[in-house]
């Protein structure tokens, strides 16, 4: 038995390498930094399309798809926001997902593009007492949902961030996409195993609890002091350690130029390194033979927080971001894979065993 399925290649892919050793993320041939800051989350769906719907046509009409496919999604929800604006926003957008078409066309992979850029500043603001924005279909993908918040800075480094995390290997949301994808079900019903999957803290669900112990630190003062604590009481920091890279999480770095080329150096940023130097001490004093070094979701939270997301929404922006790979993984898996059903060890309960 395989408790994690760690090392187990369960799907031939042309979207994505994570290379852990060497820390590079391969994105369809393009590594990872000659994408986050040069091209756009639509030139990057376009690239993990490429070959999966038969109307696909250059990345020009992709994204004027797209920005129709924004404002027939807000037009669709419109009148069933408010029954689910109560939920924990992150289950609103769900939610609200669940109720979009479930079938396999490029329409539909559209739609579920704009799913969450649409639905997540709109559930922001109704939650926050504000009215939602009505998307622009010819706007930029990033700067519109810049817009739909109802701010005017920060679509570059929006856009930054959902091209770095847009595809990551067989990640267990896209592992989870991909399982009902092989079942031959419809996008929508892949894209809301992702959403499942993404939710957790040891996936997408991290970088809110990042600004949690920032503030926590921040609170008290001593950075190298909480750490210890929380590591001697057996708790994660989050924001580091990755199953697959043995290195530095290459989107560290892409987010941490983003958030750079977004403002100045501030007191915050020098804080967050500050944090961040005293946690690779501690993990590395504690953990010698195991490189545990920052992941993605440290400098996501950071850029995220700058941009103007409240923390209870990072977790819906990286979904935002990520539902390029889970769609592209989904048509490829229906496309050339099987149904994937793996084996499991079974334990014989104590009470048959004495029967
Ligand atoms: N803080 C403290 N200890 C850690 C951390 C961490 N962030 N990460 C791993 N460890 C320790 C574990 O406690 C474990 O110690 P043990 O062997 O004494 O029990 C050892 O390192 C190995 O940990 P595993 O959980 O087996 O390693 P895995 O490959 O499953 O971990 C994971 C990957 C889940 C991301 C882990 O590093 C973690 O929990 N990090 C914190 C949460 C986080 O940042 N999640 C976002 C990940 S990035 C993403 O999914 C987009």
């Amino acid at each position: 038995m395989n408790n994690g399925l760690e090392n187990v290649v369960a799907a031939e892919t042309v979207l994505s390498d994570v290379r852990g050793a060497e820390g590079q993320l391969i994105i369809r041939g393009h590594p990872l930094s000659a994408l986050a800051g040069h091209w756009t989350f639509e030139q990057t769906a376009h690239l993990l399309f490429t070959g999966f719907f038969a109307d696909l046509t250059d990345a020009a009409g992709l994204a004027a798809g797209l920005g129709m496919a924004r404002v027939e999604v807000f037009e669709r929800v419109r009148e069933r926001i408010g029954a689910v604006a109560e939920l924990p926003l992150y289950d609103a957008m769900r939610a609200l997902t669940a109720m979009l078409p479930d079938g396999t066309a490029l329409s539909d992979a559209l739609r579920l593009l704009a799913a969450p850029a649409v639905l997540l500043p709109a559930l922001i603001r109704l939650q926050a007492g504000d009215t939602a924005i009505a998307p622009a279909a010819d706007a930029g993908h990033a700067a519109d949902v810049i817009r739909m918040l109802g701010r005017s800075d920060g679509a570059a480094a929006l856009d930054a961030y959902l091209v770095t995390v847009s595809d990551h290997g067989l990640n267990a949301s896209t592992f989870a996409a991909r399982v009902v994808a092989s079942t031959q079900a419809g996008l929508t019903s892949s894209v809301l195993a992702g959403l499942g999957a993404l939710k957790g803290p040891l996936h997408g669900g991290a970088p809110g609890p990042v600004i949690d112990m920032l503030d926590a630190i921040a609170a008290e003062g001593d950075s190298r002091g909480w750490i210890d604590r929380a590591l001697d009481g057996g708790d994660r920091l989050m924001g580091f350690g990755h199953r697959v890279y043995r290195t530095r999480d290459p989107r560290a770095d892409a987010l941490k130029a983003a958030l750079l080329s977004f403002g100045p150096v501030d007191a915050r940023l020098r804080f967050a390194e500050d944090v961040e130097r005293a946690a690779l001490e501690g993990l590395r004093r504690r953990k010698p033979d195991r490189v545990i070094d920052t992941n993605v979701e440290f400098y996501t939270a950071l850029l995220l927080e700058a941009v103007g997301f409240p923390k209870h929404g990072f977790t819906g922006v990286f979904a935002m971001g990520r539902v390029a790979g889970w769609l592209a993984h989904a048509r490829e898996q229906a496309l050339t894979g099987r149904l994937i059903r793996p084996a499991s060890l079974y334990v014989e309960p104590p009470a048959s065993r004495a029967a």
